[in-house]
């Protein structure tokens, strides 16, 4: 008789996975944010969730549609995206694909600032707070798997090593992101795998078989 969990190595497990980027602030009608395209993430989210797994999506704001049998969560700002992940634990995997701003501005101006004699405004920016970080380092109610990503545009390999060490993340997918790389917005994606034990460069693949990978990956590693 066929085993049932073969085809779904992650039943029973929950997955939560961040996708897209965050949108900070200025004014009213401003904001501050990047170029991610959320098709990485979500790939992961309906990977998990055809593998068995029952998976939370925490996403910023994406032109793509929520994942059919995944519980999918919208959010704009980083602090945001950190309520809703907590609030999504506990969970046996967490990815962080999320492209999240690392800066918001100090403050959000109430209404919307105006062209005037006093010239262009100056913002000042605060650091938001990392949720791969955060999630890492829980000493209670850690995820079995913490999965953060890596976008850089030199030195890919080494900056994903200081992240994993620095995050204390399980595993860092690394992806070069610099000019030149279809990542951003594409459908295809190069990717290193950084772990402790080493680095794996998986061939240039579409976002959906990396995901497919990934979370095959994954679920052997967590029944481990
Ligand atoms: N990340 C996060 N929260 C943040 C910033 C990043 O959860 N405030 C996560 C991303 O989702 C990704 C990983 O951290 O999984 C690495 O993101 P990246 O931008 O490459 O690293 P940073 O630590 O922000 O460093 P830098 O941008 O300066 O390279
Ligand atoms: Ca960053």
């Amino acid at each position: 008789m066929a085993d049932p969990a073969v085809g779904r190595p992650l039943a029973g497990r929950h997955v939560v996975v961040t996708s897209g980027p965050t949108r900070e602030a200025i004014d009213p009608v401003r904001y501050i944010s990047n170029h991610s395209s959320g098709k990485q993430g979500h790939a992961i989210a309906r990977a998990a969730a055809a593998a068995g797994a029952r998976v939370t999506l925490v996403t910023g704001p994406v032109a793509l549609a929520d994942p059919v049998g995944v519980a999918t969560v919208h959010v704009e700002s980083a602090r945001d995206m950190l309520a809703a992940v907590e609030a999504a634990l506990p969970a046996d995997v967490a990815v962080f694909a999320a492209a999240v701003a690392d800066w918001r501005v100090a403050e959000i101006a109430g209404g919307k600032l105006k062209k005037g004699a006093g010239g262009p405004p100056s913002l000042s920016f605060v650091e938001n707070p990392d949720i791969l970080a955060t999630v890492a380092k829980k000493t209670a109610g850690r995820p079995g798997l913490v999965v953060g990503f890596a976008a850089e545009t030199e030195a890919v390999v080494d900056n994903a090593r200081a992240k994993l060490a620095r995050k204390g993340c399980d595993l860092i997918v690394a992806n070069d992101v610099s000019s030149g790389t279809d990542t951003f917005g594409g459908d295809m994606n190069r990717v290193h795998i950084v772990d402790a034990a080493g680095v794996e460069t998986w061939e240039r693949q579409s976002k959906d078989a990396v995901a497919e990978a990934l979370v095959s990956l994954l679920a052997r590693r967590i029944a481990s």
